[in-house]
């Protein structure tokens, strides 16, 4: 008798031990700052806490019960089925970032991270849903980035007219014969080119990232551009000799202003990561309907290694505080990114110590 009254205690104890248990779990679920979801296999609700009723404007009474397809926005709706089927495998899904829509109709972004709830014998019997809101943190990003863009957009326009004056106070100092002024100008002009061609790239790099990049491609000389090129080129770095070695009467079928972009930064690099007084060579040969331009230096060169990384968006070698050579590492990515636009793509050759070629081809105009 004594042995059965001890063991209805011991039961009634178990028992309140984990009512007070679940009780403290449910707490903790309901404090969350985040949205926790239970769902079953077929995505119907069987749990709703009070960030979910936060974030998706739900009561429990409104969602327990119903299909999670009430919060997937239309063009989603294929999610659903992936992600059950990858929690099915016994999967989880961690930091999935995409957009759920509100009860008021809004269209939030969130991240879902889900994981498949199991029973005792350990079948899959659920999933468990922790869903964070992140509209804020994504209007802040896209927020970064048009800064960037509409910031570059607007320091183009005073750094054209700057360009512009520098110009004319050159043409002055020749006439005046004012040997110092031009030299100063020349090194003021050599800072508008420098700073115009940062620009560009940021802008591109933008452009690239939101799969924003058109290319315009339209008959060019190729002779042309080399020229505008070569003279930039040596107002911004009059300690190098620049060799261009190409036939003449060159067209090719590309986009120019993308194609200047591309030779400037191989050029630029060229520059950049060579000693001074050093030869840089622009190549070009024909082959067969297309023309290939090679970029050789004497540089520093790179290694098989890094050649391998080098068109990676911010990948730079030795890419620490102490290297002394400015610079961002997206130069490389978006030229390649312009190249492939043009189908096709960059080639790297290159030895420590020796220098480096960059190459890549170019369609000629039918004659
Ligand atoms: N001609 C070269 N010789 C030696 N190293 C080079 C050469 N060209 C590129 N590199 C290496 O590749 C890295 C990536 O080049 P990339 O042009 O993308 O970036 P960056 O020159 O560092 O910066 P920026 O964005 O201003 O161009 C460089 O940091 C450099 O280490
Ligand atoms: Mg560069």
């Amino acid at each position: 008798m004594n042995g059965k009254r001890t063991k209805h205690v011991e039961l009634i104890t178990a028992l309140e031990l984990a009512e007070a248990r679940s009780a403290m779990l449910a707490a903790i679920v309901d404090s969350s700052y985040d949205a926790i979801i239970s769902k079953d296999l077929t995505g119907i609700v069987t749990s709703w806490n009070h960030s979910a009723q936060h974030i998706f404007g739900y009561s429990p009474d409104e969602m327990i019960g119903q299909s999670i397809m009430k919060l997937i926005p239309e063009e989603r709706k294929e999610e659903e089925t992936q992600i059950l089927a990858h929690l099915r495998n016994g999967n989880r899904i961690e930091n999935f970032e995409t957009r759920r829509v509100t009860k008021s109709g809004h269209l939030i972004d969130v991240s879902l991270t889900i994981s498949p709830v199991r029973d005792l014998n350990g079948r899959i019997i659920g999933v468990s849903k922790i869903a964070r809101d992140i509209t804020d943190k994504k209007q802040e990003e896209e927020r970064k980035k048009n800064f960037v863009t509409i910031l570059s957009h607007e320091l183009k326009t005073p750094i054209t007219s700057m360009h512009a004056y520098i110009q004319l106070g050159l043409a002055r100092s020749l006439k005046i014969e004012d040997q110092t002024l031009s030299n100063l100008l020349e090194r003021a002009k050599s800072q508008t080119i420098k700073m115009t061609s940062m620009i560009n790239d940021f802008l591109d790099l933008s452009r690239v990232e939101e799969n924003r990049m058109f290319i315009d491609i339209k008959p060019f000389s190729l002779n042309e551009l080399l020229l505008e090129l070569i003279d930039e080129s040596q107002t911004v770095a009059p300690k190098f000799y620049i060799e261009v070695n190409c036939p003449p009467l060159i067209n090719v079928l590309a986009d120019k202003d993308k194609i200047g972009c591309v030779l400037t930064n191989l050029v630029g690099n060229a520059i950049k990561y060579s000693k001074d007084s050093t030869t840089i060579k622009i190549n070009c040969s024909i082959i067969g309907n297309t023309v290939k331009i090679d970029v050789v230096d004497q540089g520093i060169g790179i290694s098989p290694e890094n050649q391998k990384k080098l068109f990676k968006r911010f990948f730079r070698v030795n890419d620490t505080s102490d290297n002394k050579v400015n610079g961002l590492g997206i130069g490389l990515y978006l030229a390649a990114e312009i190249i492939k636009l043009h189908e096709g793509e960059i080639k790297v050759n290159s030895r420590l110590g020796k220098g480096s070629e960059f190459s890549f081809t170019l369609p000629l105009i039918p004659k």
